[in-house]
């Protein structure tokens, strides 16, 4: 059966970005539905733990210009300067428009909010570490989704839970004029037909084996947005988060060492003082990650098969690691079977978060191939966006923020230019090509199987695009990509039954995480220079003169495109090149 529903807008993801976005449209009145594959507050937004950046100045003295400066440094320059400096002078008026709507940050004992140290967060361009990001305990994005939730839910934005989106509606000027989606419960599908699309569908750290990410991360807006010929930004780059828990991936934040804790190697020593020898364990994350994976190349890691290091945090006491990190105290007791109070956590450099994403403006809408022109009706935003204020490294605490300042511009940027918009009529057919898909899956025809494949795929990302990259193994992975992507034209299930079928989603998603790989694989062979997370054991600088420039992906023949990174900001001087040291 196929359900038909026409809106305003809709919003495709239910966590902190699509809910931001939903709220600035249902607050104008708009029509607005935002479709989730699962309940809203269980979005991978409830996992952020440490916090969200903004120059508040509650600590110490505090610009919105260092902020900027931390976070071009941060990207390692490839971060657009325009974006960055409208993300870090609209972060103050973001926090406190949350703390209005009921955000329980914690606070200071003079009432003001909270806030603690993060790697790279500095004062005064570099100077010293300083308290930036703003924290409810280590469950900062739980606070964020569950005070935007019941906001949305006060505006009567209207939700369609448990559906997975599947395929763009284009028509033949390539405008967007919605999308076709699967009701989990039922195996339904619904054509949301609407005069702007806005995908806020999160990351894809499932293409990893070890991954911090939700289950649910399965880049299934990058899938969509390939299917339906649009290029991707910069995917190269990928964050791993110095500390996931050994053998889990499970995140501990950097909010540990903001609080004062630090790791140590299997003599007990702090190797970061080697590494990083102002900011230490507040280096930024790619800095800390290549790290501790050359601490454990070296011989000095810990745990059973010494490829882990500790993250130590007794000495903070138990009160404070109870008032401050309560949920790391439970995580580390679960995962690692280890009471922080008293021992060192094991941990693991784990994948953690996708730089790149699908090209926007600064107002969100989508921008598309060479000429990077926006698409008609087309909207991204949060981590399957590239707007580009991450560039080749993302800051913690920077990623809450991105979701709703840049959520907040793309509603805001639809109210302003869409008054008199009129919906388009949909192509002939338009559920043609989804249903044929859908047929397939379901057909039998094939032995391929969509659990065996993707652990291959996640297998081969892993060792072929790791946080240290080499020639050959970059090389043979592309291959490698390449024939799973043939393989995943056939995958086939067993069970054709229509209710809740997981295995029918799971290969669906696959379709997605392949597109995603791929972009990634290809993206990182082509870029031969360090930068960022990017490190290329061939190629071990940053090379300014060819390479300060973003990877554009066209998912239609695999090639490659660059545009210049914009090193002009909007309204202040631009930060020039500098070499980036910690
Ligand atoms: O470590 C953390 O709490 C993660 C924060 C982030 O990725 O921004």
């Amino acid at each position: 059966m196929v359900k038909h529903f026409e809106f305003d807008s809709i919003v495709v993801g239910g966590g902190g970005a699509g809910l931001r976005t939903s709220m600035q449209l249902a607050a104008a009145g708009e029509r607005v539905a935002v479709i989730s594959k699962v309940f809203p507050t269980r979005s991978h937004t409830v996992a952020a733990q440490g916090g969200i950046a903004a120059a508040l100045a509650n600590v110490s003295d505090d610009k919105w210009l260092w902020h900027m400066y931390d976070t071009i440094k941060g990207s390692d320059y490839l971060g657009d300067q325009d974006a960055i400096e409208h993300m870090c002078k609209n972060a103050a008026a973001a926090i406190y428009e949350l703390e209005h709507m009921g955000m329980p940050f914690d606070r200071n004992t003079d009432g003001r909010i909270y806030q603690r140290p993060f790697g790279g967060m500095t004062k005064n361009f570099g100077e010293s570490s300083i308290s930036r990001t703003c924290a409810v305990a280590d469950r900062t994005g739980h606070a964020m989704l569950h005070t935007l939730y019941q906001k949305n839910i006060e505006l009567k934005t209207k939700f369609f839970i448990e559906w997975i989106g599947l395929d763009l509606i284009r028509d033949e000027d390539g405008d967007v004029l919605g999308l076709i989606a699967l009701e989990l419960q039922t195996g339904d599908l619904g054509i949301f037909h609407a005069k702007n699309t806005i995908f806020a569908t999160g990351g894809a750290g499932r293409i990893f084996q070890a991954s911090t990410n939700a289950f649910i991360n399965t880049g299934d807006g990058l899938g969509m947005a390939a299917r339906a010929n649009i290029s991707l930004e910069d995917m190269e780059f990928w964050q791993f988060h110095p500390t996931g828990i050994l053998g889990a991936g499970v995140l501990v934040t950097e909010g540990v060492r903001g609080e004062g804790g630090y790791l140590i190697n299997s003599n007990r020593e702090r190797f970061m003082e080697r590494y990083a020898p102002s900011a230490k364990d507040l280096a930024s994350r790619d800095v800390v990650s290549r790290a501790i994976t050359q601490e454990v190349i070296d011989g000095r890691g810990v745990g059973p098969n010494k490829d882990g290091v500790y993250l130590t945090l007794s000495h903070l006491g138990e009160e404070l690691i109870n008032e401050k990190l309560p949920g790391i105290r439970e995580i580390s007791i679960k995962f690692a079977n280890v009471d922080p109070v008293k021992d060192p956590v094991p941990v693991v450099p784990t994948v953690h978060y996708m730089m790149g994403g699908i090209p926007t403006t600064l107002n969100g809408q989508v921008r598309d191939g060479v000429s990077q022109k926006e698409v008609n009706g087309f909207y991204a935003v949060g981590e399957c966006a590239c707007v580009s204020v991450h560039g080749a490294n993302r800051l913690g605490s920077n990623s809450l923020l991105d979701l709703i300042v840049f959520g907040k511009a793309a509603g805001q940027h639809i109210l302003d230019s869409s008054k008199n918009k009129k919906l388009k009529k949909l192509p002939k057919d338009v559920t043609k090509k989804t249903i044929d898909r859908l047929k397939k899956i379901d057909s039998k025809s094939s032995l391929e199987n969509p659990r065996e494949v993707g652990e291959e795929l996640r297998a081969t990302m892993q060792k072929h695009c790791g946080v240290f990259r080499f020639p050959q193994l970059l090389d043979e992975g592309l291959v490698k990509v390449n024939e799973l992507k043939r393989r995943i034209r056939n995958l086939s299930i067993q069970d054709n039954s229509k209710v809740f079928n997981t295995a029918r989603t799971e290969a669906l998603e696959l379709q997605n995480l392949i597109e995603v790989a791929l972009a990634t694989i290809a993206s990182a062979k082509n870029r031969e220079e360090s930068r960022g997370a990017h490190s290329r054991a061939d190629f071990p600088k940053r090379d300014d003169k060819s390479w300060l420039q973003h990877s554009l992906y066209n998912p239609k023949d695999g090639s490659l495109a660059y545009r210049p990174v914009k090193m002009k900001p909007l309204s202040v001087k631009s930060f020039p090149l500098k070499e980036r040291v910690y």
